[in-house]
């Protein structure tokens, strides 16, 4: 009995050594790297490229890269308290505060397509991935980039770097965030014709409606958006400009609880400016306002989200009202 308590004993002691060393080693361990295997791409564009990769760029990189000054500075994102202190970092032209210098054209393609920064680092999550976007739009995105739009002018601001809690910090040393593959074929660029491919392309490979639309980032199939769980259906939950909790809503065509009785044109004015339907306000934040969308594109938006499963998930618009 005494030997059999002793033994015991032992095993208690190595199991808990181990869950100390694992503790450390995820709080204090280094950060694991990739090998950075970027294609070598130098790319020449015309002004036509520039302006569509700003038009796209003030959509889907200045919510969390713009800074008070009006330039890609970067910011603090206070939605990821959850994972620590994140920023955004600064991605102007800056020679040392901006990120740009750094990088050559194809490690800026392959930081979009597959996360891998060119410090070898994964930068998870809270910086979007664009596996899906077609090459001519990573291309546009690079051009600006590049370009003297003055979102990419040099920026003195400088963000701190990010602190990562203890759950974001084993996410990433156990590799739960990790690099999504450099894709093998050319990405085509949507049919402009074919409404339904190109709301599709817009709402999972460019604009990532359908992360903030569907119920979790967690559950969210970055490889196949359409196989994300309750795809659309809403209940994403965020904190508003006020710091009060908000949930996305529905965008199924579910008559009740989703969209299915908007017409395009509600849709079209409330993707664009934020209008609802019946006039009463307009969209809180974190929703922004896509009005550098064109008609054509929010309306294809509309059509493709019409061809999507409906699902009957009613989401609390008011919750802060019951707390
Ligand atoms: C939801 C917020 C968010 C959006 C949207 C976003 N980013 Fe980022 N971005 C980040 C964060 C946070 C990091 C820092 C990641 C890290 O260091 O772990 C980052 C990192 C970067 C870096 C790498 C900098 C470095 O340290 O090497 C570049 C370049 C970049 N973003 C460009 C873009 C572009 C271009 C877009 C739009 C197409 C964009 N980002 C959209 C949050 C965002
Ligand atoms: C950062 C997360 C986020 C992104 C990205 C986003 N939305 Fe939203 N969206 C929201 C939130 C939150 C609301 C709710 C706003 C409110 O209740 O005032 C909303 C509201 C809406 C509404 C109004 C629906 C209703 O029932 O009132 C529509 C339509 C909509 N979004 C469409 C889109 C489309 C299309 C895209 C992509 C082009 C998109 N959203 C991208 C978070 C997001």
């Amino acid at each position: 009995m005494k030997r059999l308590l002793k033994i015991a004993g032992i095993v208690i002691s190595v199991l808990f050594l181990i869950f100390l060393l694992f503790v450390g080693y995820m709080n204090w361990g280094p950060f694991p790297t990739y090998e950075n295997k970027a294609p070598e791409i130098t790319y020449t564009f015309d002004s036509l490229e520039v302006e569509e990769g700003a038009r796209i760029a003030t959509m889907a990189c200045a919510g969390c890269h713009l800074s008070s000054d009006g330039k890609f500075g970067g910011m603090y994102m206070k939605d990821n308290d959850s994972f620590g202190k994140i920023y955004a970092p600064n991605i102007t032209k800056h020679p040392t505060k901006g990120k740009l210098a750094q990088y050559s054209d194809g490690e800026l393609v392959y930081l979009f397509r597959t996360g891998i920064m060119k410090n070898g680092q994964y930068a998870p999550p809270w910086m979007p991935k664009y596996p899906h976007m077609s090459d001519k739009d990573i291309k546009r995105l690079v051009a600006f980039l590049r370009s003297d739009h003055p979102f990419v002018q040099p920026s003195e601001n400088t963000t701190p770097p990010i602190e990562y809690n203890f759950m974001a910090k084993a996410l990433v040393k156990m590799k739960v965030f990790s690099p999504l593959e450099y894709p093998a074929k050319k990405i085509p660029h949507p049919d402009l014709n074919n409404e339904v491919e190109l709301g599709k392309y817009l709402s999972t490979a460019v604009y990532d409606c359908y992360g903030c639309h569907s119920p979790d980032f967690k559950t969210v199939d970055v490889m196949q958006p359409e196989k994300t769980p309750g795809y659309f259906s809403g209940g994403n939950p965020f904190l508003d400009d006020e710091g009060n909790p908000i949930l996305t809503p529905n965008l199924t065509f579910d008559e009740k609880t989703g969209i299915g009785t908007w017409t395009k044109e509600q849709f079209v004015k409330n993707v664009k400016y934020g209008i609802k339907p019946d006039g009463s306000g307009s969209n809180r934040y974190p929703m922004p306002p896509f009005s550098l969308l064109s008609d054509k594109e929010a309306g294809a938006i509309y059509e493709y989200l019409k061809t999507i499963p409906k699902i009957e998930n009613e989401v609390n618009r008011n919750i802060q009202a019951e707390m």
